[in-house]
This record gives structure tokens, sequence and C-alpha cells, in this order.
């Protein structure tokens, strides 16, 4: 029986989840998905496919293994219909190999034209949102007012619930005539998709229940990033979800004790897509580089990502929060060409030193970074799978970063591709 491993994401989503899930899911059973949903984009790269999922398990493209997407996340039923044609498209079968609880919270056309509007009339700051109609979704959820994939099979119920939109969403609603406003239209294609749910809808606790049980072995998958956490993260600048390890319990319906590791994906550097604080953000020629060296654009909306140094203050955050065992760093080779590499080690905060994320993390906007410069190795490390092969200096970043936070690196990825990966524990 292999270890049940949960990757999250340490910084603001796009760290290479994608990738580390893909390479972990080589030894489990069954990969989980526990939150977030179409605003995720998790790139995977074999040989010279490259795969960008967004709602299904990035266990996917093994052959053969299971993938099950559990009631914590926001689906879209149409672009999950999308995503599933092309994989099947590129030599994908899906058949008898994905699981859907049928708690799942829809994200439906109405969503996306109500995101629309908040965004533009919000009073605070524009969130800069994905626009995948993910916090209108997860309002319904909490507001009890949600319509979940077990009411598809329901279509009287489902019709009722729908009709029941018209009334509480009236503003947005009545009136429009924006097709995502079209409540009869989305109860026919949802209709549509009947049967294809009906092969899928598990209920997803009790099989990961047995499965565990039988010494099965599964990988529990995050999306986004701790930072974007709702609770935990740069809130109101966050997604509506539970990012860190919590999400995955309540998400799936697991207890804490099927979890054996917690594994963080750490990017060697920082992005961020979307607005809100980021003390170490370089807003200089040296972040354009990182941006152009990183290929640092969102693999959902296309958005240049905001590009900075590598923050330990909110790291110690993160892996306090998630209960981090073990980090697994990502895109080291991107700092290759760089002769000297800083790292925030502190903030300051008018005099004040802090060593820790403040606890207001409104004053996160407002804080400077302290740094420690490191020497750069000025050499290529792309697809290094020999941590001893590493030059000295890119070793030496590397584990000032694992003692600082007081964890183990499990992996280090040296490019894109599954194959440019150090492993370093097993
Ligand atoms: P995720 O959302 O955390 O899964 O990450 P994304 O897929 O959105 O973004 C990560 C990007 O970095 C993708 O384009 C990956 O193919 C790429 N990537 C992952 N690991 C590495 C690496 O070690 N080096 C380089 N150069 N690119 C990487
Ligand atoms: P993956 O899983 C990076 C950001 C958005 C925005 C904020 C809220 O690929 O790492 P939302 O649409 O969720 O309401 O947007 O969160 N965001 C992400 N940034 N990676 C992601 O996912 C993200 N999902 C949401 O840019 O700032
Ligand atoms: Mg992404």
């Amino acid at each position: 029986m292999g270890k049940n491993r949960l990757v999250v994401g340490c910084q603001w989503g796009d760290e290479g989840k994608g990738k580390i899930v893909d390479l972990l899911a080589a030894e489990a059973d069954i990969t989980a998905r526990f939150q977030g949903g179409a605003n995720a984009g998790h790139t995977i790269v074999v040989d010279d496919t490259k795969y960008i999922l967004h709602l299904i398990p990035s266990g996917i493209i093994h052959s053969g293994k299971i993938c099950a997407i559990g009631n914590g996340v926001v689906l879209d039923p149409f672009a999950f219909k999308e995503e599933l044609d092309l994989l099947v498209e590129r030599g994908i079968d899906y058949t008898d190999r994905l699981w859907v609880s049928p708690a799942t919270n829809l994200v439906l056309p109405y969503h996306k034209l109500i995101e629309a509007v908040e965004e533009k009339s919000r009073e605070t700051a524009n969130l800069d949102t994905t626009m995948r109609g993910i916090g209108p979704a997860y309002v319904d959820k909490v507001a009890r007012q949600g319509i979940r994939v077990v009411d598809i099979f329901a279509p009287d119920r489902l019709k009722r619930r729908l009709e029941y939109q018209r009334v509480i969403k009236d503003k947005y609603l009545t009136g429009s005539d924006d097709e995502r406003a079209d409540l009869e239209r989305t109860y026919h294609e949802l209709i549509k998709l009947t049967d294809l749910f009906r092969t899928m809808v598990t209920d997803v606790s009790l099989a990961l229940h047995k499965a565990f049980k039988e010494g099965k072995t599964i990988l529990f998958e995050g999306a986004q990033g701790a930072m974007l956490d709702i609770d935990l993260g740069t809130y109101p600048f966050a997604t509506s979800s539970n990012t860190t390890t919590g999400g995955a319990l309540t998400g799936l319906g697991i207890g804490v004790r099927m979890i054996d590791e917690v594994v963080g994906v750490v990017k060697a550097y920082t992005t961020r897509v979307g607005a809100g604080p980021f003390p170490t953000e370089l807003v200089d020629d040296l972040g354009e580089e990182l941006r152009r060296q990183g290929d640092e654009y969102g693999a959902t909306t296309g958005r240049p990502r905001r590009c900075g140094w590598l923050d330990l203050v909110f790291l110690r955050h993160v892996v306090r929060i998630n209960g981090v065992d073990s980090i697994a760093i990502t895109k080291l080779d991107v700092l290759d060409d760089l002769p000297a590499i800083k790292v925030c080690t502190g903030y300051k905060l008018g005099d004040r030193q802090l060593s820790q994320v403040p606890l207001d993390l409104a004053e996160l906007g407002h804080v400077k970074p302290v740094y420690t410069e490191l020497p750069g190795w000025l050499s290529d490390t792309t697809g290094t799978t020999d941590f001893g092969a590493l030059p000295q200096k890119a070793q030496d970043y590397l584990n000032f970063i694992a003692d600082d936070l007081g964890v183990k690196i499990r992996l280090v990825s040296t490019g894109a591709k599954r194959k440019e990966t150090i492993t370093i524990l097993t």
C-alpha cells in the first residue's frame, strides 16, 4: 500500500500542480479533486504533447487510473463535456474511470452572467477573476439555493429549482436578452447531459473509503493556491473555496487519517494572476524577464502573470496552515540566467519587523520585503534529473528554502516535461 498524498498549491496558483499530480498519480490508484472549478488550468506535458485540464483531475492521462470529482468542486457541466470531448479526441479513454459526486454544485450559465455584472460594479477594486462563474456558484451553495449534479436526474425538481433562480436572481435575469439568462434553454441543455452524468455519478466519499480499506492508494489534488484560500488567503483577493488541506476533508468527505503526507508545490519564484497584494512583485525589466523565461501566461485565461521573488514569509504561513510535510519546487530552470537571486525573509511594516504574515491580511499590501540575496548559478539546469548534478549554488538555493520552512524537498522540477524532474524522496 502506497502513501496517500495531498497536493496543494503554496502560492497564488499556477505553481505547477498539474505536473506534480501527474507524476505522483503514476503511483496512485485514484486521483481525487476536492475544490475549485474551471477557474483552474493544470498543465501536463508528456514528451511533446501538452494537456491543459480545468475540471478533470490530473491523473486522467494515466490509462486505467480512476479520477474522482468531489462535492467541494463547483462543476460547469458544459465546460466539463467540452473537456471530456477534447480528451477523447486526443485518444484518452475515460470510460468507467471517472467518478462525480452527486452532491457537487453546478456552475450554470447565469452564474457567469452574474459575475460579469458584479465584477464591473464592485465598490472595492475589481477582483480580476477568471470569469468562470466560480464566486456566484459558491454563493448559491452556501446560501443553500444551488443546483447539484443529483438534481439533473429529477427533471421536475430541476425545473422547479431553475424557476426559483428566476425569483432570487430577478435583477440579473428578468428582461436580459443575454442567452445565459435563458433558464428554459439551460434546463434543456442540462437534460441532454443526463446519460453522461449517469455513467459517472458515484458517492465519492463512500467509494474512497472503500478503496482506502482495500489498501488502494489515493492522491488528493488541490486547485489554486493557499494564498487564494477564501479564509486564509489574501481576502477579498481570493477565490471562493478552501484551497488548503481542510478543503480536501470536506470537499471529498474523508477523515484526516486518510492523508499520509501533504505535499506543497512551490514555484522557485512567485507569480500571481489577477488583482491583490504581492509584496515581492517585480514591476521592472527583471519581472518582465521572469515572465518571458517562465512563459508566465495563464493556462485558463491567457492573462500575463505578475512575477516576483520567492516570499518565505508567506510560505511559512502556508506551510503551517496546510501542515505541509514536503515540498515540490518547480521551475528552477527559469532562474538559470540570473546572476543574483533574492529571497524575501522578512517584512517591514513602518518601523516594525515582521517574520510572519500579519494577522490583518490587508496589511500585506503595505509591507516592504526584506531580502536575502543568494548568488545565481548561471548555468543550464533544464532537464536535470539528479540533485547532485545541479550546480552547487542551485543546491544551496533549494536547501535555503527547505531549511527556512523546516520541510523536506520531495521533488524538484527542471522543465515542463514529465521526465524533467529530480526525485529526492521516494
Ligand atoms: P498549475 O495550475 O499549478 O497546474 O500550473 P499551470 O499549469 O497553470 O502553470 C505552470 C506552467 O509551468 C505550465 O505551463 C507548466 O507546463 C510549466 N512548468 C511546470 N513545471 C515546470 C518547470 O519545472 N520548468 C518550466 N520551465 N516550466 C514548468
Ligand atoms: P490553478 O488551479 C491562478 C485567481 C484569479 C483571481 C482570483 C479569483 O490553475 O492554480 P476566481 O475565478 O477563482 O473567482 O478568481 O483567483 N485564480 C487563479 N490564479 N491559478 C488558478 O488556478 C486560479 N484560479 C483562480 O485570477 O485573482
Ligand atoms: Mg494553473
